[in-house]
């Protein structure tokens, strides 16, 4: 079966603020299992629903994996929400739905996350440094926010232009041979 597509900056619904789940269906364990094959497959350490579409608030994440080491330990959390934060820390952050691009964030270096699981028991995390990291990271996508709209302005507008420049260019290769305005 074709994986779901990760949407990609400047998608406007990676905007959006995501809505609480009241009960967790077929559809989102469904999703939720969909999320965890994207999230190896590209690979990642986490991803949230908006980043396949779904405005909902869950998100998957596996810190510990790597394609050395295929050992899995994936966590999906529901409606995730920080209930402590600590500390400073500064991480230097790529994402799956911004391509080509990573900066350094500052970001709370510990964190205690809660939430509920699939089956709807209680889940709470007290995580530090890149956990802590990608609990915040995750978490901000289901309130519409990338990295890139928690680094400087001047970065971000530059980071902008070289992806405008790279849709230009995909668009270029791929789109229509004739085109006007060449005086012919
Ligand atoms: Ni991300």
């Amino acid at each position: 079966m074709a994986l779901r597509e990760v949407l990609q900056f400047p998608d406007p619904r990676l905007k959006r603020k995501s809505e609480r789940i009241e009960t967790v269906t077929d559809e989102l364990r469904e999703l939720a299992t969909d999320m965890l094959d994207v999230m190896y497959d590209e690979p990642g350490i986490g991803l949230a629903a908006p980043q396949v579409g779904a405005s909902v608030r869950m998100i998957v994440m596996d810190t510990e994996w790597t394609e050395e080491d295929a050992e899995r330990s994936p966590i999906v959390v529901v409606n995730p929400e920080i209930v402590t934060r600590e500390g400073t820390i500064t991480w230097n952050e790529g994402c799956l739905s911004v391509p080509d691009f990573q900066a350094d964030v500052e970001r709370a270096e510990r964190v205690v996350v809660r939430g509920t699981d699939l089956d709807g028991k209680p889940f709470e995390e007290d995580a530090r440094e890149l956990r802590a990291v990608c609990f915040q990271h995750e978490i901000d996508h289901l309130d519409g926010m990338l990295f890139i709209d928690r680094i400087s302005r001047l970065k971000r507008s530059m980071y902008v232009k070289k992806r405008k420049k790279q849709l230009r260019e995909e668009q270029e290769e791929s789109g229509p041979s004739v085109r006007s305005g060449r005086g012919l």
